[in-house]
């Protein structure tokens, strides 16, 4: 006998990138910035009073809701803060979806969003994307209450202009979540959407380009009715105060974050040239990691479980569509330069095998 509602008892676990527990790993699998967080987040920290620990947070975040408004141009009262931005997926999904209602998303994409979905009990409608990723005309017409559109989108790393979000807002019957989790990464965004559209939410985390995946801490910009609404569902303290100070200063230090970025790009480049090179299939990245797909004859699952010998991780989905390819996050470049190597090595080596074969043919 299970004690659980019957979607949790159906649903399958989203299950994250390997973290490894011993140190010896190039970890290029769960889209983490290879560079340390700004000075000035380490020195927060490290100088942070005992009363920080002591008392409760700040349960709206103000100090870092007026640095974050000031550096994107809006208002406080137009920004939520969230334990990583999981957290205010997780909220936005409680708010506009109750049992039974259609949440919609583009496929594949970020596989979070079916899980969150089905523990809220409402029912999951994924709109395929077409083999280049542009956004499926299908998406502006599920009567979804909430739609969420990942820009760019895992795993492809793919780009949908701000134009064409502008018309989905404008066309979905409910509200649209654009998760720019990866959009420093790219050449534009959809923050000015907000102004323009009161559907509109736009989450932002500080996981990736800011380098504190290990922080905890996302934040949300929508008009004021929308924020208010959201902050009724949040837990009372959903973010520590040592996650608001470093965040603070983490997002004030924006020529730190610029030059990070600019390195992780400048490295997309690199790493997307060697990855053709050897004759993978990359589609084009606008996020900090590169999907491509293996060279015909390859097995992307026996090239990634090949990496993981060599302790170079990166993801692989078992999933229809991704079967094929790998996901590897941009690294240092030294880290690129190990995983192509040992990639050189492995395509080789599996060429050879698939020659040598009984009959000669290739896998
Ligand atoms: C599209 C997308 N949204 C959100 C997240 C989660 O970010 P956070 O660390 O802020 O919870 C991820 C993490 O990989 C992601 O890929």
């Amino acid at each position: 006998m299970s004690y659980f509602r019957r979607n949790i008892n159906e649903m399958q676990a989203y299950v994250p990138g390997f973290q490894p527990k011993e140190p010896g790993y190039i970890k290029l699998n769960t889209n983490e910035n290879p560079y340390p967080p700004a000075p000035g987040v380490v020195e927060v920290l490290h100088g942070a009073p005992e009363q920080m620990l002591r008392k409760y947070p700040d349960p709206t975040a103000d100090v870092f809701r007026r640095r974050a408004a000031q550096v994107l141009g809006t208002r406080p009262e137009r920004i939520l803060c969230g334990n990583g931005s999981d957290d205010l997926l997780n909220i936005a999904i409680r708010s506009f979806c109750g049992e039974g209602d259609i949440l919609a998303f583009p496929s594949p994409t970020y596989m979070l969003y079916e899980m969150l979905t089905r523990i809220q009990g409402a029912t999951p409608m994924a709109v395929d994307f077409p083999e280049d990723f542009a956004l499926p005309p299908a998406l502006a017409t599920t009567g979804a209450g909430l739609t969420l559109l990942s820009n760019p989108n895992p795993p492809s790393g793919t780009f949908v202009s701000a134009e064409e979000v502008s018309r989905l807002a404008e066309s979905v019957s409910g509200v649209l979540l654009v998760d720019e989790a990866y959009a420093d990464f790219a050449e534009d965004n959809c923050l000015a959407l907000v102004e323009e559209h009161d559907n509109v939410i736009v989450t932002r985390t500080l996981s990736k380009s800011y380098s504190l995946a290990g922080l905890r801490f996302g934040f949300a910009v929508a008009q004021e009715p929308l924020i208010e609404g959201l902050a009724k569902v949040k837990d009372s303290y959903n973010v520590t105060s040592l996650g608001i100070a470093a965040a603070t200063a983490a997002i004030a230090d924006q020529q730190w974050l610029k030059q990070n970025v600019e390195k992780v790009k400048t490295t997309r480049g690199r790493l997307t040239a060697a990855l053709q090179g050897m004759g993978f299939a990359c589609w084009p990245s606008q996020s900090n990691f590169v999907f491509a797909r293996v060279p015909r004859g390859q097995e992307a699952e026996r090239v990634f479980r090949q990496l993981f010998e060599r302790k170079v991780l990166v993801r692989y989905f078992n999933a229809p569509r991704l079967d094929d390819c790998l996901r590897i996050s941009v690294g240092t470049d030294e880290e690129i330069d190990v995983l192509v190597a040992a990639l050189e090595e492995i395509l080789v080596s599996q060429e050879q095998t698939a020659g040598s074969s009984p009959t000669g043919e290739q896998a």
